[in-house]
């Protein structure tokens, strides 16, 4: 039931900080070691593998964009994140060291399931990331890793976005772990800002009643554009793809630094743009062409509406609107960011009188291809 709740979408929302923190639990023995029990894949076969790829569609393969900035960054495995379908008809290069990485909330979207079907064709070990248990996708893998966020119902996927990149920074640091990449001591740090999120997750939520009322004020918007770098980048299209599913909006995200390479045309002044702010306390470079992006929007008429760390000041000269979340460290923080765009999704599409949990045109699962 939606417990109190305007609709499905919202309470889910709210779930959030409870899907993260039952996605990480009972993953680490009492020495802080990863024991990701329900991986039946060989550890030598996973110390052998030299490339992963992520299958996905729709919000679950953003999901899979944050985890390849993560994974690659703990593990120095290369990873390449596609399409379930794409990858399915371009005849990949999948082979024996070859890991898949099959992200999904139902476990029954056909795409990812004939991208499994292929890539085990090919002699890749496939590990799926799942919600839903008892489904078809985990069954056809040799590995599965659930996400615990219980049952989502909303069309629009919101707490197991959130569970799905838990798992694959679980799946990144268990890697990592196992083929050597980090000292024990540097996972144990980790794994500590991880146990942090689910309270951070909900400083956000606490703070959603700004967010909102900008949403109803923009209830007439037609186009709304979303700006964001690193893990930043996949947050921004997630959050375009909300507003797209639920308000029936214009929306596109975009990597800041595209910005000059075609999308700054389509600034003109009220633009509504969001941007995604990584944290200045990472790696500065990162932080300063962020703010210059939005300058540079801003100096061309655009609406900023920026999601910046608490404490960035940086950010305050060039934003009408600032948005704040907790401190986090860069690779985490999309559990946090992606928050306040959920929420303006859902409360825009209210605001515009249509249905949150059952938008036109779209099924929660997608089970043809
Ligand atoms: O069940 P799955 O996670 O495999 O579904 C994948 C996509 O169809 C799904 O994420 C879709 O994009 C959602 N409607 C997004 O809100």
């Amino acid at each position: 039931e939606k417990g109190g709740f305007a609709s499905f979408m919202d309470k889910e929302i709210h779930d959030q900080p409870k899907a993260v923190a039952d996605t990480l639990l009972g993953r680490t023995d009492l020495k802080g070691r990863l024991a990701l029990d329900d991986l039946r894949i060989d550890e030598a076969v996973l110390r052998s593998i030299d490339k992963i790829i992520v299958v996905a569609c729709g919000t679950a393969a953003y999901s899979g964009h944050v985890a390849k900035y993560a994974i690659e960054h703990w593990c120095r495995i290369p990873v390449e994140v596609e399409l379930a379908h794409e990858f399915r008809y371009r005849d990949p290069v999948v082979n024996e060291k070859t890991l898949v990485v099959a992200v999904t909330q139902s476990g029954e979207t056909m795409d990812t399931l004939m991208a499994v079907r292929h890539a085990r064709e090919q002699g890749a070990k496939v590990i799926s990331i799942v919600n839903t248990h008892g489904s078809t996708i985990p069954r056809e893998s040799d590995a599965v890793l659930y996400t615990h966020a219980g049952p989502e119902i909303a069309v629009a996927s919101t707490k197991a976005f959130l569970a799905q990149i838990t798992a694959a920074y679980l799946l990144g640091l268990y890697l990592a772990q196992l083929r050597g990449n980090k000292f024990p001591d540097e996972i144990d740090e980790i794994l500590d800002e991880l146990r942090a999120m689910p309270a951070k997750i909900q400083e956000v939520l606490d703070r959603g009643a700004r967010v909102r009322e900008i949403a109803r004020w923009m209830a007439d918007t037609s186009s709304v554009l979303f700006l964001g770098r690193h893990v930043g980048f996949p947050v921004a299209l997630e959050g375009a793809l909300k507003l797209k599913e639920l308000a029936y909006i214009h929306a596109e995200g975009f990597a800041a630094g595209e910005l000059k390479h075609g999308p700054i045309a389509l600034i003109e002044p009220g633009q509504p743009v969001f941007v995604i702010v990584p944290s200045p306390r990472g790696r500065d470079s990162l932080h300063a062409k962020v703010i210059s992006n939005i300058q540079e929007i801003r100096a061309r008429g655009a609406r900023t509406l920026v999601i910046a760390e608490d404490g960035d000041e940086a950010v305050v000269p060039y934003a009408d609107e600032v948005f704040w979340v907790p401190q986090a460290p860069t690779l985490l923080a999309p559990l946090l960011t992606v928050v306040p765009l959920q929420l303006f999704a859902c409360e825009l599409s209210t605001a515009r009188g249509l249905d949150v949990d059952q938008p036109r045109n779209l099924a929660k699962s997608v089970t043809v291809e």
